[in-house]
């Protein structure tokens, strides 16, 4: 039985006050809140264990060096990888994607070749790409969506040409909810010789991923958004595409031999994780999927499910209200305007009431350009949320509706 009240004591931020209301945190795309197990033993480890990983004989840093690849061990069985040097620790998804498309790129694309990047990508999976772009004279191509937020897929294969090298999409749209059918393009993109990355910062969350069966060449996502801490994030790729990538950032860690006239880099997965890592945020990323395997992540991606569609059915008896995003297989976000009401306004009276949602261009410009908007509000739902949350939420919208208009 999934007990949302019993979860909800696992999370100790949900019991405090905002503005002197209850809080009621909708915000779970742009970080989620974290179980106690995540603290604790993030907690214990700056306690008991702190120490550099990797470079000690000494207890402790050979302790937090065994936890470290633990982490790396529970993420590649929780995201399906084949092979341990296959994850990656980064700072965050925005890390993982620059490293691919300055690493990938560098080793990988010629002038003349193009990329095709979905429209409904979140800034992190574009502006990467438009660098490497520029630096190697390679065109990009936009896959566009249509006005319900469907990421137009029958278009793919005009896009697709022998030039054609990567396909960069997102599992689940950070301002869309829109989850495309990543099996279809990546088999168009492999037909055609194209490689795949798939931002799964919000998919990894919302139902889960096996990239292995899925077939990607690289998935980024980060930690925080998973429960677990900020500052930690992953990026898989397959490893016979990794190991021919040269570096991207340098420094300890990542070398075998280093010596003036030539130096040599370490094997995967360290050859990508320059200076100290995060270990602490990475241990404390491998506990948040420990708690996430102690429930029935099935029930989980029910509850939200059935979350997002009550908001959605709530949301649209408001006068006025526009929802972005309406495709069915989406992920629990909710976006939308209450027509002459700016975003900004709405999302700062709600906040009076306690009730945090983002508001903006979510960092998907090119999805406010699409439908002429200067941003939007979004309402996001995680494991934790509750139907009376929804319905403070309408409450609240309704009530800075009638204020504002
Ligand atoms: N990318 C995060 C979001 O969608 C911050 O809010």
């Amino acid at each position: 039985m999934f007990d949302v009240e019993k979860i909800r004591r696992d999370f100790p931020i949900l019991s405090r006050q905002v503005n002197g209301k209850e809080l009621v945190y909708l915000d779970s795309g742009a970080t989620a809140q974290k179980p106690l197990q995540v603290i604790e033993r993030v907690d214990e480890m700056l306690r008991l264990h702190n120490a550099n990983i990797h470079r000690g004989v000494h207890h402790l840093s050979e302790m937090a060096t065994e936890m470290y690849e633990q982490a790396r061990e529970i993420i590649r069985q929780y995201i399906g990888a084949e092979h341990r040097e296959e994850i990656i620790f980064t700072a965050g998804a925005t890390a993982s994607l620059n490293t691919i498309a300055y690493a990938w790129g560098e080793r990988f694309l010629q002038q003349g070749d193009n990329i095709i990047i979905s429209e409904m990508e979140h800034h992190s999976n574009i502006v990467p790409w438009q660098l490497i772009a520029q630096r190697k004279g390679v065109e990009i191509r936009v896959l566009p969506f249509d006005y319900d937020g469907r990421l137009m897929i029958e278009k793919l294969d005009s896009l697709l040409d022998d030039r054609s090298r990567m396909v960069a999409v997102t599992q689940a749209s950070n301002t869309l909810g829109t989850c495309p059918d990543l099996e279809q393009i990546i088999a168009k993109a492999h037909a055609a010789g194209a490689y795949v990355t798939v931002d799964g910062c919000q998919g990894v969350v919302h139902g889960g991923v096996d990239v292995k069966s899925l077939d990607c060449d690289f998935y980024a996502f980060s930690g925080h958004k998973l429960y677990g801490p900020t500052g930690i994030g992953v990026l898989y790729g397959k490893r016979e595409i990794l190991e021919q990538m040269p570096p991207f950032m340098c420094g300890g860690d990542m070398v075998d031999r280093v010596s003036f006239q030539r130096t040599t880099y370490a094997p995967l997965p360290l050859k990508f994780e320059a200076g100290t890592a995060n270990f602490v945020g990475a241990i404390g990323l491998g506990e948040a999927i420990k708690y996430l395997k102690t429930l029935d992540l099935a029930a989980v991606e029910s509850h939200e499910r059935e979350l997002t569609r009550y908001a959605e059915q709530a949301l649209r008896d408001i006068d006025g209200l526009q929802i972005y995003g309406t495709t069915l297989n989406k992920c629990s976000i909710v976006s939308f305007n209450v027509e002459g009401v700016h975003h900004y306004d709405l999302g700062m009276i709600l906040d009076k009431l306690g009730i945090a949602i983002r508001t903006g261009q979510h960092c998907a410009e090119p999805v406010m350009q699409h439908y002429s908007i200067t941003g939007m509000c979004r309402a996001s739902f995680a494991l934790y949320n509750t139907k009376a949350e929804i319905d403070a939420l309408v409450k609240g919208v309704e009530r800075a509706v009638r204020m504002l208009r």
